[in-house]
């Protein structure tokens, strides 16, 4: 099986399934749906990821069927925690939102390939920082991002179990003369 992976455009219908594709997932993993105060992203992907420069969203298709089969979100932070007051900017840190991969096409290593461009993304764009939270209820989402490169800066221990994590990352061009290299680098 091939799958392309595409930045998500203004496309209307395209737009719709990603919404269709992310709460039948929130609803499968974490057996609830549409919080108007978690999921206005998701509600709002042209003014959250697509419209913005420094932001993106990707999405993974099913080459033979064309069924979205993998999302991940990239966008400046702009969350306001206390604690990272004096860590993180919109200008420093990408933070990464909505990585869900279809069960059936688990565990082929396709959250990795997303989480790569993504992470490219990051680079490209010059961020120092990628930040995201997760849950140690979600099976598997913990030992996912602590191989990505991940470190746990925050357990916040509350009844959702949510875990606060940030990767540093360092941009290094390495230009040849018969071509050009992009990294990324955990320091
Ligand atoms: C977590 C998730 C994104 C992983 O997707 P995936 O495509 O299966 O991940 P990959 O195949 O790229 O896995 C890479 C590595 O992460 C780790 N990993 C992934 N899933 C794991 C699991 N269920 N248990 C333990 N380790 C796991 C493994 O080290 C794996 O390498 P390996 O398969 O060689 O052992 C997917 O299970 C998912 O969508 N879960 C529901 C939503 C979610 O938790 N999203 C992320 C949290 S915000």
């Amino acid at each position: 099986m091939n799958v392309i992976i595409k930045e998500l455009s203004n496309d209307k219908n395209l737009i719709k399934n990603v919404q269709e594709f992310l709460f039948y997932q929130i609803e499968k993993e974490f057996g609830y749906g549409y919080v108007p105060e978690w999921h206005q992203d998701i509600i709002d992907l042209e003014n959250y990821y697509i419209n913005p420069e420094r932001n993106n969203f990707f999405v993974a298709f099913n080459s033979k069927t064309n069924e979205i089969i993998a999302t991940i979100g990239i966008r400046a932070y702009d969350k306001d925690f206390t604690e990272f007051k004096n860590i993180y900017s919109s200008k420093s840190t990408s933070s990464i939102w909505r990585l869900f991969v279809d069960e059936k096409y688990r565990r082929c290593g396709l959250a990795s390939k997303m989480f790569g461009v993504a992470e490219t993304f990051a680079n490209q764009q010059d961020y120092d920082f990628i930040y995201l939270h997760t849950h140690r209820t979600l099976n598997g989402a913990l030992e996912f991002w602590t191989k990505m490169g991940f470190v746990i800066t925050i357990d916040a221990g509350d009844e959702l179990e949510t875990v606060h994590m940030d990767k540093k990352i360092m941009g290094i061009e390495i230009t040849s003369p018969s071509s050009t290299f992009n990294y990324a680098l955990e320091l």
